[in-house]
């Protein structure tokens, strides 16, 4: 678990988002969640699917919702900007919640979002809290997905949601490593769909709708490195998180899509009401 957080430990994260911003000339008096788009949506298809996501859920002014591995945050500014709803996030990385709280801080949307320094495994909430249980590319760091899904749905309301977006494994092929959540093997931890479905199951959930969304993942992420072979990075982009291996953790995602030893999923699954 340490080695997770290492990886995601930057050190002076919050300084170089702000430089970023401040040299893109963003006002930061008056930021907007849409703003930090290119950097705090740390998931493949960014913000295109953190709202392909919520559009599966009924989500309404006051919805609360959990995010589970909510990173610094692009998805709860997203939900309580866009849809009203009330978000708490947890993260096992300290400085992305310090870095979400600040971002959330500028974007003035403190009075809707709480942050959690805490491990998805063993959350610090009562039974029955959330309307919805929200996560997007955490769980390739989690082993244990039974206990998180455990956890989830405990949390969860009956009548509640569980909406994921997550690479999954889709052979027996070995990824190529370093890729953006992972320097080796020792902190991937990919099940396949099948794995996954059994594991909502076994937790109770009941499958609502199943994306499989790797072929637009795979477009989305080559226009991304093509804007970047052609104009050179951006001030605000995912080099600033992923730092020096930048590079070739990239071209390793690519070679993992196309080479089809992951694929992305969208899946929402249900706390039925009687259970
Ligand atoms: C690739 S980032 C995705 C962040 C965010 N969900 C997003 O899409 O922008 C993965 C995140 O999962 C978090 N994470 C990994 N294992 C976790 C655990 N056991 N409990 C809570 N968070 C975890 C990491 O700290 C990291 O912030």
């Amino acid at each position: 678990m340490q080695e997770v957080v290492e990886h995601y430990s930057h050190g002076a994260l919050e300084d170089s988002i702000l430089q970023a911003l401040d040299h893109s000339g963003k006002n930061l008096k008056k930021l907007k969640p849409q703003d930090l788009s290119a950097i705090d949506e740390f998931h493949l298809r960014g913000r295109m699917a953190t709202t392909e996501l919520a559009e599966e859920i009924a989500l309404m002014p006051g919805t609360k919702v959990l995010d589970i591995g909510c990173g610094i945050g692009g998805a709860s500014r997203h939900l309580a900007s866009e849809f009203g709803c009330f978000v708490q996030g947890i993260d096992l990385t300290e400085e992305y919640c310090s870095v979400a709280r600040s971002l959330t801080a500028l974007t003035d949307l403190e009075k809707q979002i709480s942050y959690f320094h805490g491990d998805a495994l063993d959350l610090p909430f009562e039974d029955n809290s959330f309307d919805v249980v929200w996560t997007q590319h955490a769980s390739m760091n989690i082993s244990d997905k039974g206990q998180m899904l455990k956890e989830a749905y405990r949390v969860l309301k009956p009548g509640g949601y569980m909406a994921l977006y997550d690479i999954l494994s889709n052979s027996e092929k070995e990824l190529h490593y370093p890729v953006p959540w992972a320097m080796s093997a020792a902190q991937s931890f990919l099940v396949t769909g099948g794995k996954l479905h059994t594991l909502l199951e076994h937790a109770g959930f009941r499958l609502h709708s199943w994306k499989d969304c790797s072929g637009q993942a795979l477009e989305w992420f080559e226009g991304v490195l093509m804007r970047i072979q052609e104009e050179g990075r951006p001030q605000l982009g995912y080099h600033l998180l992923l730092g020096d291996r930048f590079s070739e953790m990239a071209a390793n995602q690519l070679k993992n899509l196309k080479e089809n030893r992951i694929m992305v999923v969208q899946a929402v699954a249900l706390r039925p009401s009687s259970s």
